[in-house]
């Protein structure tokens, strides 16, 4: 997608270098970063320079990559990826990439290792951006649908970023935005602030306006009204870790939107490449859930009067403050899932039939 009507991936692998772009910086500079070793790619997944389900996935592949590269040794290389995967514990993505990767590795003779890295990290992003554009395919349908009926604008919420930003190309749950929008449908998106890192407003605004599509940014307490009133059509969420039940981990205040849309009668879809899906733990309350510096709540980025980028605490100083990143909306909430590989029910049975 682009920025500047220039099209980019969010991540790219040139010379022996990963390069990114700088997320804690958007959208008020765009800066192309450069990664040179696998602790720049482990930094740049916690402090969240990459982030979004997918993006940390491809950024810790391409982090073995970086490893090869300064160490090739086999221990070296375990060590690295235990250390990605702990870089943030709550999207399935890190794990199922490195795992992948270092499937990939094993019995391979270490002189092969940088070739296939260097292949199946390739792979990994190649995969990612196909599988987004179907998941947009497969969702438009449900917008043209919408359309078909209502032969007006479709006001769709979404919450977070699980645009292209989070991912490689396309996005997740902007997908389907981007697709209905090429097909000339008119579309609006209701666009959650996300507090406490704004990456509705930072990011998901952002690169909807890239686009030309119509947007508005709330804060993440306006939703309920806005489909009480009847203008919201449907809601489009991405998601860190679906189970094979259907429940959906995703930013935190994504429960309570899909509260208010069942309490609506509105739509709830969620979007999702299969890298999302964790096919082991069967129970979401043992999902690792995310506890950030509550600093990221205290305190906030934002330009001065000079145009630099300046922190604010706008909190009172002796307050404490609770950081939880992500929770989790139990399937009977979601209407049902969009996938690389079609629709289907929020359920063991839904995803079985797709993917099993
Ligand atoms: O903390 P973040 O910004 O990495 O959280 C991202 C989200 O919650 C996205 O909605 C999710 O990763 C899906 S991305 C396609």
């Amino acid at each position: 997608m682009k920025i500047n009507n220039t099209a980019y991936n969010t991540i790219w692998f040139e010379n022996n270098i990963v390069k990114i772009i700088d997320q804690t910086k958007l959208p008020h500079q765009f800066i192309i970063k450069d990664l040179k070793n696998v602790s720049d790619a482990i930094n740049a997944i916690k402090t969240m320079e990459v982030r979004g389900a997918p993006l940390i996935g491809a950024t810790a592949a391409y982090g073995l990559v970086l490893a090869i590269l300064e160490n090739n040794d086999e221990n070296f290389l375990k060590k690295s990826s235990i250390e990605l995967i702990n870089s943030r514990p709550t999207a399935i993505n890190l794990k199922w990439a490195v795992d992948r990767m270092m499937n990939k590795l094993i019995n391979k003779k270490k002189d092969d290792y940088l070739k296939e890295a260097i292949s199946e990290a390739k792979n990994i992003l190649e995969e990612d951006i196909k599988f987004c554009k179907n998941i947009g395919l497969n969702g438009l349908k449900i917008i043209e649908d919408l359309y078909k009926k209502k032969k007006e604008t479709i006001n769709i919420l979404t919450h977070c970023n699980a645009g292209w930003l989070a991912t490689i190309d396309w996005g997740t749950a902007t997908s389907p935005i981007y697709h209905a929008h090429n097909k000339g449908i008119p579309i609006h998106v209701w666009v959650d602030e996300t507090r406490p890192r704004n990456q509705g407003a930072n990011l998901t605004s952002f690169e909807l306006n890239e686009e030309g599509i119509d947007n508005t940014i709330i804060s993440d307490n306006t939703g309920g009204i806005l489909m009480q009133r009847g203008q919201v059509d449907m809601c489009i969420v991405g998601t860190d870790r679906t189970l094979s039940n259907g429940d959906v981990c995703n930013k935190i205040g994504t429960y309570l939107k899909a509260l208010a849309a069942h309490d609506n009668k509105i739509p709830f879809y969620v979007a999702l490449p299969s890298s999302t899906i964790d096919w082991d733990l069967k129970n979401s309350s043992e999902i690792p859930i995310e506890e950030r510096n509550p600093k990221e709540l205290t305190n906030i980025d934002g330009l001065n009067l000079k145009n630099e980028i300046e922190n604010f605490l706008i909190y009172p100083k002796k307050s404490k403050a609770l950081n939880l990143a992500f929770d989790v909306t139990p399937a009977k909430y979601v209407t049902k899932l969009i996938t690389e590989k079609g629709v289907c029910d929020a359920s063991f049975e839904g995803l079985n039939k797709l993917f099993k």
